[in-house]
């Protein structure tokens, strides 16, 4: 080895003793006569000393070392003068005397300081990745993120669950975006698509008997890219035989409460809360809600019922809904501050937002249109006292639940109602089977085609399939959507008939599913799993917005890696290869 010790390990017992250490050049402060550079590694910060009453050259070679000039230092190990101490740093009580040193490499002065800076560019810190790397905030993050992916695999192997690989070239599994698709060289015109996700091989392998399987797994989702979004994901998958939803839960709160315990150093309580996905729409416009604050939804569609306002009731008569949340001690919002909140919950599909201020009087302009009765049991029903402010949208369902949901979200970080220090957990089930999908005029699978339907419901596939529930669970962090799973189906009859649902042909399912099918008659045993985001779940243990922060070379919002110019065109003779010619548009 070069070096004897690390950047982050020298300590006062050490005094005495001789050490070489290895690593960037942090910073180079010179005082007086003496030259203090403080050397920098993955595990910490050593300050160095040259001293030109010790040795004149090698002070005169310090003088040359510049930030990031990469050097080789041997010395002896002090105790700091009193008074110089650094608290702050573990290595703060000792400084290495230096009595050789090797300039190992040079660095031209880097585009941006090595420090914890807020504000940086985040083009430029890609660009860059392998100086954003050397920032500790960044070095700390991918150490939490291998934390916690060894923590998945000491647990999971514990409990006896196999790795199994499974293949990146593939047929194309349906995860509700679009595929990735790779050019066969051999079978002109003909693709494999990277797996959206190893659900139909997860399954198989059940069917071959694997019973507990697990793998750290790449996913690959040509979708839109958001903060917590990439074209590629880290998903921990797991699936498990002859097991109900309440055995795939219990095997996920246990490691998330590890997981918990080790980063955050919190104890969670179990189990955790399991919230129908209908009380999650209805109360907090989410599938997904963020219970660390409060602003919760009432229907307020009965009480509001029977106005003089033709909007609320042109709505009323075409089955929609009204729902309202109480913002206390905002009564005193001024008419800009109301006017955007409208213009907001209007991008989410809402006509308006109605507001009521809780004072002597209920002030609104819309108060004429309804009875003080009406104003009453309003005020009742928020529990609202002298200072609050109701809000209400009336529409659709789906859309006053959209509208409503976000618009309590953007109130409850605006006005700061979050309590960050909370770490919320909690799943949502009972999810319906399918959606409609209005753009397509078609129905979806809400999860995926291989969900199961719950048993009470399966009548409900022959008359109204848009009305039968999922044996699916999303696992809900602070928020934000950690991991989804669902018990499958299991019986070739069952899945033909969903699939018939979903409009998929019996020549199309054959085509498309056709192994899975063949799978599913050769004893498939009932079976369910779950995945979780490894790139979420680690940005929300650290309490980071953007998963780009856990990954060590991320694609840009707009699908761009800046360091390796990716994508980028390839060569002619590549695409002939592969078969491949463009077409000017
Ligand atoms: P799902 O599609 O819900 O389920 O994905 C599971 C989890 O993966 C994470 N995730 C993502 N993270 C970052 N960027 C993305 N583009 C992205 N997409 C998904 C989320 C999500 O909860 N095969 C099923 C799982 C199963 O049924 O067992 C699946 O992939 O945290």
């Amino acid at each position: 080895m070069l070096r004897t010790n690390h950047c982050g390990e020298l300590r006062k017992e050490q005094a005495g003793a001789t050490a070489t250490l290895c690593g960037w050049v942090d910073t180079r402060r010179d005082h007086g006569s003496l030259i203090f550079i403080d050397l920098r590694d993955r595990w910490g910060v050593t300050q160095i000393v040259f001293n030109p009453a010790l040795n004149k050259d090698l002070h005169k070679k310090a003088e040359e070392l510049r930030s990031e000039f990469v050097i080789r230092v041997s010395g002896k190990i002090g105790t700091r003068p009193a008074g110089t101490e650094n608290p702050k740093l573990p290595t703060g009580q000792i400084e290495v005397v230096a009595e050789s040193l090797d300039i190992l490499n040079a660095c031209p002065t880097p585009p941006f300081e090595i420090a914890d800076q807020p504000n940086l560019s985040e083009e430029l810190r890609l660009k860059y990745r392998f100086l954003d790397i050397r920032r500790p905030v960044m070095m700390k993050n991918l150490i939490t993120r291998d934390r916690i992916t060894r923590i998945a695999r000491h647990y999971f192997s514990g409990l006896d669950f196999l790795d199994v690989e499974t293949p990146y070239l593939t047929k194309s599994t349906p995860e509700g975006a679009r595929d990735f698709l790779v050019p066969s060289r051999f079978y002109p015109g003909e693709f494999y698509a990277l797996p959206q996700s190893p659900q139909l091989f997860k399954q198989i392998l059940m069917v071959a008997g694997v019973d507990r399987y697990y793998q750290i797994v790449r996913c690959f989702r040509d979708e839109d890219l958001r903060a917590d979004r990439q074209l590629e994901h880290t998903q921990i998958d797991v699936e498990m035989s002859f097991v109900k939803e309440e055995d795939v839960q219990e095997v996920i709160e246990n490691f998330i409460c590890r997981v918990v315990k080790e980063i955050q150093g919190k104890e969670l309580k179990r189990p955790f809360l399991r919230m129908p996905y209908s009380e999650a729409m209805n109360r907090y416009g989410s599938d997904k809600p963020d219970l660390r604050f409060g602003l919760d939804l009432h229907d307020v569609t009965g009480i509001l019922k029977g106005s003089q306002s033709r909007i609320f009731e042109d709505n009323f008569a075409k089955g929609g809904v009204a729902k309202a949340l109480c913002a206390a001690g905002r009564a005193g919002f001024s008419r800009k501050e109301l006017d955007d909140l409208t213009q907001y919950v209007k991008e989410f599909g809402a006509q308006g937002l109605a507001w009521f201020k809780v004072q002597d009087e209920v002030e609104s302009p819309i108060r004429k249109f309804f009875s003080d009765e009406q104003m009453k049991r309003l005020v009742s029903e928020m529990g609202a006292g002298k200072g609050d402010l109701i809000l209400v949208i009336g529409a659709d369902w789906h859309t006053t639940c959209a509208a409503m949901g976000a618009l309590r979200l953007k109130l409850g970080h605006d006005l700061k109602l979050v309590d960050e220090s909370v770490t919320s957990l909690h799943w949502v089930v009972d999810f319906p089977l399918f959606e409609w999908n209005e753009e397509e005029k078609r129905i979806q699978a809400c999860h995926h085609p291989f969900t199961s339907p719950q048993e009470q419901d399966l009548p409900l596939l022959d008359s109204e399939p848009l009305k039968a529930k999922a044996r699916a669970y999303d696992l809900i962090f602070n928020g934000t959507e950690a991991g989804g799973g669902s018990i499958r189906i299991h019986d070739r009859d069952i899945q033909k008939k969903v699939f018939g649902i979903l409009g998929i042909t019996p020549e199309d399912a054959e085509e498309k599913f056709g192994f899975l099918l063949r799978a599913l008659e050769y004893g498939a045993p009932p079976h369910g799993g779950i995945a979780l985001g490894l790139d979420r779940l680690t940005a929300l243990v650290l309490g980071l917005e953007s998963i780009r922060e856990v990954i060590a070379f991320p694609k840009t919002q707009k699908g761009i890696c800046p360091m390796s110019a990716a994508p980028s065109p390839v060569q002619p003779k590549q695409l002939k290869e592969l078969h491949i010619a463009f077409k000017q548009s």
